[in-house]
């Protein structure tokens, strides 16, 4: 096992990286490779975790060639199917869990229905599959939608996932296919206590500084909504308050240097309560903005 990492760490460049690798092709642990590095491994593992090591070499991003990643409490399957789920977007979903406690709890507007949550632009379902296991029945259904037909088989495939292990929060979870708000049943209109999305948000130029791990593997669609990298963000504030009950809330993940533009922008359509989050570092990663007609 040790001298295989060595030798996976000179193709990939990366030490940890090789662990994630070894690990995997021997089906343990990246933690419990240490206690098994004077091990022999069989043939087929070493040659499984070289043909992963080449792939990375070639620039794939690692999540995609383990086929899985952790995302809070779940393991989720990720391919080029959808974009990888962020770290950040973990945090999106702490401050989306907030707002629903918010709303469960009865501050604000009292919830007189079943809570109904969307996560529009669902990807591999993280959002969504997250805030339907994390909140359990305090949530009557979580809405994942999502433009692009192999994002949502995606999702489909790690809803399946989840229904074996919590089939409960599972069945909460509903796919829809179609362009943001377009996807949803019509009676959801004004019934909808948070709306939660992770949309494209890189502009056409920035789309082309960025890593090539990411722009030649990640799915553009689920990267650049148009030129500005604003254009997802302006359909979603424009029409989430037709959806939102009176104080429903919106989460959006952004890009730090877009909090001004977003925060301007929430406020100018009519929201309330405007503020942002920060990530992990500290960095405005997060919009939540009120429905204000209470
Ligand atoms: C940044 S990814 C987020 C994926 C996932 N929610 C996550 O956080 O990892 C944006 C997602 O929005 C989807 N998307 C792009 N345009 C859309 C549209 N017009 N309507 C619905 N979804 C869209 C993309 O297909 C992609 O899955």
């Amino acid at each position: 096992v040790r001298r295989l990492t060595t030798s996976v760490a000179e193709v990939v460049h990366s030490e940890p990286e090789a662990r994630w690798i070894v690990a995997h092709a021997a089906g343990l642990s990246p933690r419990s490779l240490v206690s098994v590095l004077d091990t022999a491994v069989s043939e087929q593992t070493s040659e499984t975790a070289h043909l992963m090591a080449r792939r990375r070499a070639d620039g794939e991003p690692l999540q995609y060639i383990l086929g899985t990643w952790s995302f809070r409490h779940l393991e989720v399957i990720v391919d080029s199917r959808a974009l990888v789920p962020r770290p950040e977007t973990e945090q999106v979903v702490e401050v989306a869990l907030a707002e629903i406690r918010r709303r469960a709890s009865g501050s604000g507007a009292v919830p007189t229905r079943p809570m109904v949550i969307t996560d529009l632009g669902t990807g591999s379902g993280v959002i969504a599959l997250s805030v339907a296991l994390e909140m359990g029945d305090s949530v009557a259904a979580v809405w994942a939608t999502d433009v692009s037909p192999a994002a949502l088989d995606l999702a489909r495939d790690n809803l399946a996932v989840l229904a074996r292990s919590h089939p409960a929060a599972a069945a909460r979870v509903h796919l829809a296919p179609g362009s943001w708000f377009d996807a949803l049943p019509e009676d959801l209109m004004g019934q909808v206590q948070v709306v939660v999305a992770n949309p494209p948000y890189v502009s056409a130029r920035e789309w082309s500084g960025l890593d090539p791990v990411v722009r030649d593997y990640e799915p553009h669609s689920a990267l650049v909504p148009g030129v500005t990298g604003l254009e997802a963000f302006e359909i979603l504030i424009a029409q989430a308050h037709r959806w939102l009950v009176p104080g429903g809330g919106l989460v959006l993940e952004m890009a730090p240097h877009q909090a001004a533009t977003l925060t301007a922008m929430a406020e100018g359509a009519g929201y309330g309560d405007v503020t942002v989050h920060g990530d992990l570092s500290g960095r405005p990663r997060v919009l939540v903005a009120r429905s204000a007609h209470v």
